[in-house]
């Protein structure tokens, strides 16, 4: 029986207060449902908008990539700097710890390896799966361009339909093929497909000229993928321009795990993209941190 005697007479009803209505702090993500922008919202920092997501999940069309042999010795220790792990089911149930307080966001697209067609993929992690680990958004490769383009692109709206309908976003990752051509033109392209067709973000590679326009005609929010690796002060520099061209993040592995020292180039990173460190101090504070280790 609830307690029900006594009960207080309501009357703090601020009558001349009205109601906060707060926006949302991501781009074009305003009209999504709570459970998306709560999920986004884990993903990126409210407090700057953008988010330092580390990519681990390589192992699912290359197996152990270089860095990623052993994730519970190499990349456990770069958690912490990270606001966000995007990886597949296999390492996030084998290696990371279930305590981990970070945002997850699952590779669930897959099928191909490095010894055939990579854009040959299907969804391979039905979405009981992704709401059984807990996860803030599941990722999906878009072969714009691709042999297996229209099959990819399904993949993702396949997603999209079943994210919306149980509140868990979906990451667009435009994948690259060997003979496509890496420009502003391209991405605009591939960005704008993903995000009409639904994407609620989207992961594109950075290109020197004309980035801007890349992310200025996307209208979600896009996180720069970081690619094959580069010295530290490329990659930072990379990550500098991303985001004052409109990134709001990025989405970085091997240039931050097979860096001389990933721990302190995931900080000198997470440094540019919140507190929009330039490039130069960047590194200084990358090699300070390394010579502490
Ligand atoms: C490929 O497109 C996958 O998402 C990668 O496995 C990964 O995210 C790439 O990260 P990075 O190019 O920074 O090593």
């Amino acid at each position: 029986m609830p307690d029900i005697d006594g009960i207080k007479e309501a009357k703090n009803f601020y009558i001349d207060i009205p109601q906060k209505s707060e926006g949302f702090f991501l781009k074009g993500c305003g009209s999504l449902d709570w459970g998306i922008k709560n999920r986004l919202s884990r993903i990126f920092n409210p407090a700057t908008g953008r988010t330092v997501m580390l990519a681990i999940d390589h192992g699912y069309f290359q197996g152990p990539t270089t860095g990623l042999e052993r994730v519970d010795i190499n990349i456990l220790p770069l958690v912490p700097y990270a606001d966000t792990l995007m990886l597949t089911r296999g390492i996030l149930r084998s290696v990371v710890p279930a305590s981990t307080r970070k945002a997850i966001v699952l590779r669930v697209s897959g099928g191909a390896s490095i010894l055939k067609e990579l854009s040959n993929e299907d969804i391979a992690v039905d979405i009981e799966e992704s709401i059984r680990l807990n996860v803030c958004a599941m990722a999906v490769q878009v072969f714009i361009g691709g042999e297996f383009e229209k099959e990819s692109i399904i993949n993702m709206t396949r997603m999209v339909d079943i994210g919306n309908r149980y509140g868990i976003p979906v990451l667009a990752v435009t994948a690259v093929g060997k003979d496509m051509a890496r420009d502003a033109k391209y991405f605009q392209l591939a960005c704008r497909i993903c995000a009409e067709l639904g994407a609620h973000y989207i992961k594109t590679y950075y290109v020197d000229k004309d980035f801007d326009t890349v992310t200025s005609s996307c209208p979600v929010p896009i996180v720069m993928a970081g690619g094959k690796k580069i010295p530290e002060l490329d990659a930072l520099t990379m990550a500098c321009n991303a985001i004052q061209q409109g990134a709001s993040g990025v989405d970085m592995g091997r240039n931050i795990f097979q860096s001389d020292a990933p721990v302190a180039m995931i900080q000198a990173v997470g440094a540019v993209v919140h507190e929009n460190m330039k490039p130069k101090e960047a590194l200084k504070l990358y090699n300070s941190l390394k010579k502490k280790k």
